[in-house]
């Protein structure tokens, strides 16, 4: 009889703590859910403000197109293959320019790092992008002393 009663007793603390662990999540869990959280699902509606406001740095091709219609022109009539390219890709983020271009020049980029990014010879790289041993290639020269970057192919 005894024996079983302590049996019992072990349960009944194990069930306690149970309990105990339960109510505690139930009201604990409430103080760290952020504000917000389930009303767009498993996430907290307040971070797509919070993204909202964080400033904008790339203008996007189509900007730069309505004011730079010379640069899209020249790709288009040569059939440069680096028309389909992001301007900003090789320019920087350049929002602020585009927004008021007379008070932000963009500095022109030093631009020998991306072409080398974008053509290093790669075992991973697809073989649609032409691709070079750079050191043997260019012997350290920058790419520009040879290559016009919009229009690649025409030196
Ligand atoms: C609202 C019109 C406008 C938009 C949009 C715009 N630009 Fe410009 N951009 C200008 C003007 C104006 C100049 C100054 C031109 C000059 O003095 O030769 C300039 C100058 C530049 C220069 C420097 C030229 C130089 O010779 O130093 C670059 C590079 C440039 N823009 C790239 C871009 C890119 C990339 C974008 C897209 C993100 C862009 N611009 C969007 C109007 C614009
Ligand atoms: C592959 C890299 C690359 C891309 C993509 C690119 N540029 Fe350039 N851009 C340059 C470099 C480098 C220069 C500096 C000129 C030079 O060294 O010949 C330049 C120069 C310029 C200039 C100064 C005037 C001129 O024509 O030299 C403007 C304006 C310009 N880019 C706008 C654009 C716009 C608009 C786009 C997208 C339609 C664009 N660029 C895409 C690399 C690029
Ligand atoms: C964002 C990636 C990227 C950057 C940066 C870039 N290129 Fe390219 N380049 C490409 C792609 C992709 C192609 C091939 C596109 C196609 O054939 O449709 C290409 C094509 C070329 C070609 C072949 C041209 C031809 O008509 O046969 C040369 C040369 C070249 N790039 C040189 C350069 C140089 C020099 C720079 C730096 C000024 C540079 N690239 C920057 C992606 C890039
Ligand atoms: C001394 C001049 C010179 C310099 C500097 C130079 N190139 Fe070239 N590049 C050429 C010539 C010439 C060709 C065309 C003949 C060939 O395919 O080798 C070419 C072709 C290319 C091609 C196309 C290859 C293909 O298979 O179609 C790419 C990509 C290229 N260069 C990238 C670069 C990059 C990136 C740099 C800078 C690191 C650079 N080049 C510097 C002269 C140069």
């Amino acid at each position: 009889m005894k024996r079983e009663r302590s049996d019992w007793a072990h349960l009944i603390r194990l069930g306690g703590l149970l309990v105990l662990g339960l109510v505690a999540f139930v009201f604990i869990r409430p103080l760290f859910i952020p504000e917000g959280f389930g009303v767009y699902g498993h996430y907290r509606a307040g971070a797509i403000l919070d993204g909202r406001d964080h400033p904008l740095e790339y203008a996007g091709r189509a900007d730069c197109e309505m004011c730079h219609s010379d640069v899209v022109d020249l790709q288009e009539e040569r059939q440069s293959s680096h028309r389909r390219l992001s301007c900003e890709g090789c320019h920087g983020p350049l929002a602020a320019h585009a927004a008021a271009p007379d008070d932000v020049r963009p500095v022109l980029p030093d631009i020998t790092p991306a072409c080398v990014t974008c053509h290093e010879k790669s075992a991973g790289r697809p073989p649609l992008v032409p691709q070079v041993e750079v050191r043997d290639h260019s012997g350290g020269e920058a790419c520009s002393s040879c290559h016009v970057a919009h229009t690649p192919g025409m030196f």
